[in-house]
């Protein structure tokens, strides 16, 4: 039974081999500037107009739509996005500005950077990026997210000029948009095919730019906390957010960005801890974790 339901995966789930030498884990990393966070569509709204397949799954966008209310309710079902923020920030703030040799203490850390959110929901990730100083366009498939992204943002200036746009990162490669920076947190695990997804963050991001992804891994203990523990024992999350099956390992999306010329460099794992209810960042990749990769037309 495992074996044929392993067999039935698809293509880069059974991609074996790839080894993390290579890729800087967070204990590896010179330092850490934490920061303190500054309705079902039908198939022809989601129909693809874009030469690339679609990154849309119908099943996934009808969960988020049903709670697009949500986004901006700290104690409601995007509750565990808004306690990582400040954590995934950190490692953003911290690959990116290395990357880009950007002083991290300085208060708009990204000034000039343009970062792409792709996956935005309603804004969370993409208006402590336009505080740090980035041109911010932020994207997501569901026009609710976007309206509700887009009246938060109006409500102070420093975020008011992020481009929210109801597309995807397959319809903006066709308008051959680049960004320094592409940033898709807790998407992959929703699209329709992974590998074309990272395809299309590739394509969007510039040569030497850099690509951030985060995900869950698909490990027993990712199971058992993030299915298990968070849908249906604290209710974090509403019933069924996640499939299992749809979650990839590190070594599966260092391989896949691979393919499409992303070179992972970092990563690190989200651990959430119970006693403080804080997450914190960390070499415990088997849950929760970030991967940052540059994009090298050929390794180096
Ligand atoms: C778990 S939420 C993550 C939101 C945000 N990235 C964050 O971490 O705060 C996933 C988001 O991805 C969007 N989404 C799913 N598939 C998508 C696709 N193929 N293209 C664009 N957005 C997509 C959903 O509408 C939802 O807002």
């Amino acid at each position: 039974m495992a074996s044929s339901k392993l067999l039935s995966q698809p293509r880069w789930h059974r991609l074996l081999g790839t080894n993390l030498f290579n890729v800087r884990l967070f204990s590896d990393l010179a330092s850490q500037h934490p920061v303190s966070d500054p309705e079902p569509k039908s198939n022809n709204k989601f129909k693809n107009t874009s030469s690339t397949p679609s990154s849309l799954k119908e099943a996934e966008l009808a969960k988020f739509a049903a709670i697009a209310d949500t986004w901006w309710d700290s104690e409601g079902p995007f509750k565990p996005l808004h306690k990582m923020n400040p954590t995934r920030l950190a490692f953003i703030r911290s690959t990116l500005c290395r990357h880009f040799r950007k002083d991290p203490l300085s208060a708009r850390p990204f000034e000039g950077l343009r970062i792409i959110d792709v996956g935005c929901g309603g804004g969370i990730l993409s208006e402590p990026l336009a505080r740090m100083g980035a041109i911010v366009t932020g994207i997501d498939a569901i026009e609710k997210n976007i309206k509700i992204a887009r009246i938060h943002a109006n409500l102070d200036p420093t975020t008011s000029n992020i481009e929210y746009c109801c597309t995807t990162a397959e319809k903006l490669v066709d308008e051959q948009r680049q960004f320094d920076a592409v940033i898709a947190l807790e998407v992959i695990e929703h699209v329709a095919d992974p590998a074309e997804f990272c395809k299309s963050l590739s394509a969007l991001t510039a040569h030497e730019g850099a690509t951030v992804v985060s995900t869950i891994n698909r490990s027993m203990r990712s199971y058992a906390t993030a299915i298990v523990a968070a849908e249906y024992l604290l209710h974090w999350l509403p019933k069924g957010t996640h499939q299992w099956s749809s979650f990839l390992t590190p070594e599966e999306l260092t391989m896949i960005l691979k393919h499409c010329s992303i070179h992972v460099r970092e990563m690190a794992g989200f651990v959430f801890n119970p006693i403080t209810g804080r997450w914190s960042l960390s070499d415990d990749i088997s849950v929760n974790f970030i991967a940052f990769g540059t994009k090298e037309t050929h390794e180096e």
